[in-house]
């Protein structure tokens, strides 16, 4: 074995089992390196007999390619290692099969609303939007309800009235407001549904919720009348509940509508009464009446020329009859337990 090939092997057996690239790094150093064993082999040769001469130089060169293949392979080959080391700490292992994905569902309630904002659309209603922080303007005064009007009190509400602020701000009680507000910018005749949260200042139970959902209705028009009213409100109980649904119409107090009413329906889920209808048939679903002269005044139009109807639909409500939840408190209680069946 000539010097070289002692060299080289020496070389070889070292980077094979040198444990980590900066020992590669060292062996690089002795053998390639600038005051390296190739550079005094190189170095050397002036001193040699002109016949050895191309003979060393190319040995030179051959072991600095050897050695230099040599570093770069086994530099892979570590590199590869790590990397195997790493994903076993993981735990990883390509044979597993992947974790479950957690996949989200539409809350009931944004359910409900676009299957009602779909039948709505489909009978020629458009759907509004209003704000949730209202002026008190809106909420109460426009819709026929002075500041001293004993209404107020059945609406406890969230005042929320920045220092100093003239106006008086305060989270909608309802969803009426957005009449008025479609009134102001609506040519008429128009057709419009508003879905949204309201806010209540009450204590929780489980039948209360100091935040929940409505959807009104406004529907304006020249000569609109009760018939037209109930027609709609049948219309609108067969979208929701798929069969015809008996009505009927007591009296009732709001002081946006004359003539104002409760509208019942027959119970849908049962005929000789259950829990639901608490055993009488009838569930008190729709507030509903004739908008009233003063808030068609307040939102700009003639009350000799335009009329309408309006309703008040208690969205949370018809949720909890639709899936049979008992307590209003679930829907925004974000329980995946609880949304998680839907
Ligand atoms: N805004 C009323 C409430 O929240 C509900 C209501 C009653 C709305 C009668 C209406 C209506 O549009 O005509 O108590």
């Amino acid at each position: 074995m000539t010097d070289t090939d002692a060299t080289l092997s020496d070389a070889l057996g070292r980077i094979s089992t040198a444990p980590d690239v900066d020992t590669l790094r060292s062996i690089e150093r002795e053998f390639v390196g600038k005051d390296g064993v190739v550079a005094s082999m190189l170095a050397a040769i002036p001193t040699l007999p002109p016949a050895d001469r191309k003979g060393a130089g190319q040995s030179a060169n051959q072991l600095k390619q050897a050695v230099l293949t040599a570093l770069a392979e086994r530099e892979v080959a570590l590199g590869n290692a790590a990397l195997d080391a790493e994903r076993k700490g993981d735990g990883f292992d390509a044979s597993l099969p992947p974790p479950r994905l957690e996949r989200g569902t539409l809350h009931p309630v944004v359910q409900v609303t676009r299957e009602l904002e779909d039948l709505f659309t489909s009978m020629g209603y458009m759907v509004l939007d209003g704000p949730e922080v209202e002026l008190d303007e809106y909420n109460f005064e426009k819709l026929n309800i002075p500041a001293d009007h004993p209404a107020r009190d059945t609406q406890d509400t969230f005042y929320c009235n920045a220092p100093g602020s003239k106006a008086t701000l305060l989270l909608r009680t309802h969803t009426s407001p957005v009449q008025v507000r479609a009134m102001e910018h609506l040519q008429p005749p128009f057709r419009a549904v508003v879905p949204g949260k309201v806010f209540r200042q009450e204590t929780t139970d489980a039948s209360h919720e100091h935040t929940f959902h409505q959807m009104e209705g406004i529907v304006i028009d020249r000569n609109v009348s009760v018939g037209h009213l109930i027609g709609a409100m049948k219309t609108l109980l067969r979208g929701i509940f798929k069969k015809d649904i008996e009505v009927r119409l007591r009296p009732g107090y709001f002081p946006f509508v004359e003539p104002g009413f409760e509208l019942d329906a027959r119970c849908p889920f049962c005929e000789k009464g259950c829990s639901v209808c608490k055993q009488s048939t009838w569930i008190e679903l729709l507030p509903c009446g004739l908008v009233h002269p003063n808030v068609l005044k307040a939102g700009g139009l003639d009350p000799e020329e335009w009329g309408g109807f309006a309703f008040g639909l208690g969205l949370s409500r018809l949720v909890m009859l639709r899936y049979g939840i008992d307590d209003v408190r679930h829907l925004l209680g974000g329980d995946l337990r609880f949304l998680e069946q839907f």
